[in-house]
């Protein structure tokens, strides 16, 4: 019953996780550079009064910490033997995909993101535009969230495609 819960859990978070991060990369980022200053208004409040960016963390945690737990159990506490059969190998290379998506939003992207709301926030109370330092390390966030933003996308279809296979890999193994 556990394992019930725990597959739920990991399944739901992502999906939400995925279909947040192709929305948000593919669609509303560049939509709101497109459309600046409104745009970049719009994604301060999504980001900050909305706490999106906190929302699709947590849906990622959730995912990685159910995803590790299953897979403990499926390979027999990471036996070597059981991580390579072909039965769990695509639950392997899912894992690691989606691990280091979940390590690369947690500690590169994440934080860029909260340097830009910090900034942007600063900018719309006291409403003036950026000096030269601001603009600098707004330019520098932004260039990481794009790059590790489209590996965090990759790396996510990667997971994705490679869990909703695995099933069925001894068949062409
Ligand atoms: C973050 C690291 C991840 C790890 C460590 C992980 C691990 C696992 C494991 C061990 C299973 C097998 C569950 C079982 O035996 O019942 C599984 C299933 C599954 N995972 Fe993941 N996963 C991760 C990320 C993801 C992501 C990002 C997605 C989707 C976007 C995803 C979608 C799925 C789906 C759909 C299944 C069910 C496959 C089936 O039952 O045939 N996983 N995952």
């Amino acid at each position: 019953m556990d394992f019930v819960v725990l597959r739920l859990i990991h399944i739901l978070g992502g999906a939400f996780w995925l279909g947040a991060a192709v929305t948000m990369f593919l669609f509303l980022q560049p939509t709101a550079q497109a459309t600046a200053p409104e745009g970049q208004r719009f994604m301060l409040h999504l980001l900050r009064d909305r706490r999106f960016s906190e929302v699709v963390l947590a849906a990622a945690l959730l995912t990685g910490v159910a995803g590790a737990i299953l897979f403990w159990r499926d390979t027999n506490g990471l036996r070597l033997a059981s991580i390579t059969q072909p039965q769990i190998l695509g639950f392997t290379i899912g894992g690691l995909a989606g691990g280091i998506a979940l390590l690369l939003f947690l500690f590169v992207g994440y934080p860029a993101g909260r340097r830009m709301i910090a900034i942007g926030g600063k900018l719309e109370a006291e409403r003036r535009p950026p000096n030269e330092d601001e603009r600098r390390i707004l330019a520098a966030a932004q260039s990481v969230l794009s790059r590790v933003g489209a590996t965090v996308l990759v790396l996510l279809v990667i997971a994705a495609a490679a869990m909703a296979t695995a099933r069925y890999l001894p068949l062409v193994l």
